[in-house]
This record gives structure tokens, C-alpha cells and sequence, in this order.
């Protein structure tokens, strides 16, 4: 997408207008992501000025969360490069999330009212996620709801409030654009629960199965933990460093128990559900964008 580096442009020039040069070369190590964000806000808004500002603001907020997220989970890789938290130290990465957070805020307040709070309103949401997913690491939670309430607040308010910022400068329906934002959130982030266990290190770019390990209960462990028979077995096997056995014997029971497809059946109903929401926009676009994301290799 030729219009991604515009906003790659814009945000080095916001970059460079905090007028500090370390910022600057801290900037050029992060490793580049998919910009999902800024593709739904361009499909929605069309690309002009505002739009690229809009992508611009709501991708250093994300990076500058990945920043923050990465120390408090003690990650070494980022995208499957170093993060700054291991190529530096904790203080760099929380120092330069706040410098490109707060510059992002800075943006903000010069747009649109109902934009800024739309988008600021969910950056309080997923920091309250955060901390529900932290917390929700202390034992095995076996409720989904506390699932759900976490990778909404944690993952979805931010694309539902990206989308729904951009069909209000478009002027588009912000009610339907909101919801296919939320749902997208949603089948993204339990997509990434799936792939945690159904890929290799490689492909993920970190350790696989990682997440039983950090003690996150994803919907793939709730629907396990539920038809299981052995549940004493799983919850022993909860926090601990997994040896290739036991990660063999989790991803059997999985298979045995139809975990893995019924995973994958809720977060594509969830995707459909998006589309349904959106169906009155001609754009086969943002539909694309949901089914390349919902129907691939798991
Ligand atoms: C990644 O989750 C983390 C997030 C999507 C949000 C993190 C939010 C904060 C740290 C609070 C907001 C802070 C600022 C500065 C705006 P994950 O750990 O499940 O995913 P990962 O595997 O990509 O790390
Ligand atoms: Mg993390």
C-alpha cells in the first residue's frame, strides 16, 4: 500500500519536531508492523491530510503502548528483532514511549473535538486492559468473560476507535464502522492466542506457547480447561516453563477436543459479523482486509 508511506513520513517528521536526536535514532530501531490501524483508517477516510495525521497519531500511541508492554512483560523481541527494553534497558523503552505518546497527545489535541476524545478515550481502555491482563496472570481464570472484557479493552478499543475516528472525518456512518473496529479488534487478538500455539518460534518470531507460560489463559486454554478431563494436569502445567512433551501432550488434548477449530470458528464469526456491519460500503476493501486476516493458515 503506497499511501502507508505517507504516514511512515509523516510520523518521522513528528518525530523529528520533538527536536531530539536520540529519539530520532531510537525511532530507526523499531522494527516496522503491519500499520492494520492506519489501512482501515485510509480505506475509511480516503487518504488526505487528515486521514495520514489521524494513521500518524494512532501508530505512535500503539508503538509507544508496545514500548511500555514489552517491559512490563519482560520481552526480549519485538517483531522478531531485539526490543528496545533488551537492546537498551526498561528506563530507555518507558522514556521513549512517553515521548512519542505525548507527541502523539500533542497531535491530538489540534484535531477534530469528537476525534481526539474517541481516540483518547480508548487509549485510557487499553491501559486499563493491560492492567487486567497483568492481573489476570496471577491464577488460571477460567472465565470468559474476564477474556473477553480484557482483549476488548486491550486490543480492540484502539481499532474500534481508529475506525470510528475516521468515518467521523469522512463523514460516514460511525456507528457501523465502530462496531466492524471492535470486531476486527477482537478476532485479531484471539487470532494471535491461536497462533501462540499453532505456530513454530520461527514463524513467530518468538518463543512459541508462550502465552500458558506468562500465565494468559487465551480462549484456546478456557474452551481446553472447560472440556478437559484431566483439568488438575492442565492447571499443573500453568506458569511453568513447558518441556516439549507437555507442549505436545496441550496440543493434543486441543486437537482432541475440537479446541483449535471452535477457536478459530468464534474469532471468524466475529469477523463476519464486521462485515455484516459494513456491508452497506461499497469497498471491497476493508472486507478483504477482515478475510485475509480470519481465513488463512493456522
Ligand atoms: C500487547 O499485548 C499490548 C497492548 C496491545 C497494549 C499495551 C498497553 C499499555 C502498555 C498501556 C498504554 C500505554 C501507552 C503509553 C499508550 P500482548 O502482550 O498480549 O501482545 P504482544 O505479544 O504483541 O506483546
Ligand atoms: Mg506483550
Amino acid at each position: 500500500m503506497e499511501e502507508l508511506s505517507l504516514v511512515k513520513n509523516q510520523i518521522k517528521k513528528y518525530v523529528k519536531e520533538c527536536g531530539d536526536q536520540k529519539s530520532i535514532e531510537l525511532f530507526e530501531m523499531l522494527a516496522q508492523g503491519k500499520m492494520l490501524r492506519s489501512k482501515l483508517i485510509l480505506k475509511i477516510a480516503g487518504v488526505n491530510d487528515d486521514s495520514v495525521k489521524l494513521c500518524s497519531v494512532v501508530e505512535m500511541i500503539h508503538a509507544a503502548s508496545l514500548l511500555h508492554d514489552d517491559v512490563i512483560d519482560e520481552a526480549d523481541t519485538r517483531r522478531g528483532k531485539p526490543s528496545i527494553n533488551a537492546l537498551f534497558d526498561n528506563k530507555t523503552s518507558i522514556m521513549f514511549g512517553d515521548i512519542l505518546y505525548s507527541k502523539a497527545f500533542t497531535e491530538l489535541s489540534q484535531m477534530d473535538k469528537k476525534v481526539s476524545y474517541t481516540i483518547s478515550n480508548a487509549v485510557t481502555l487499553l491501559s486499563i486492559g493491560e492492567m487486567i491482563d497483568v492481573d489476570l496472570t496471577n491464577d488460571f481464570n477460567t472465565s470468559y468473560d474476564k477474556y473477553f472484557d480484557m482483549i476488548f479493552k486491550k486490543t480492540a478499543s484502539l481499532i474500534e476507535a481508529s475506525a470510528k475516528a475516521a468515518a467521523i472525518l469522512a463523514n460516514k456512518d460511525e456507528v457501523a464502522f465502530a462496531l466492524y473496529g471492535k470486531n476486527l479488534g477482537l478476532a485479531f487478538q484471539m487470532i494471535d492466542d491461536i497462533l501462540d500455539i499453532t505456530q513454530d518460534s520461527k514463524t513467530l518470531g518468538k518463543p512459541a506457547m508462550l502465552d500458558f507460560v506468562e500465565g494468559k489463559v487465551t480462549i484456546p486454554y478456557l474452551l481446553l480447561h472447560e472440556r478437559i478431563e484431566d483439568k488438575e494436569k492442565l492447571k499443573s502445567l500453568y506458569k511453568k516453563p513447558l518441556s516439549a512433551e507437555e507442549s505436545a501432550w496441550i496440543k493434543d488434548e486441543m486437537i482432541q477436543n475440537n479446541v483449535l477449530i471452535d477457536s478459530i470458528s468464534q474469532a471468524q464469526k466475529l469477523g463476519l459479523e464486521a462485515v455484516e456491519a459494513i456491508k452497506m460500503d461499497e469497498s471491497e476493501d476493508l472486507k478483504n482486509i477482515m478475510n485475509q486476516m480470519i481465513h488463512r493458515e493456522f
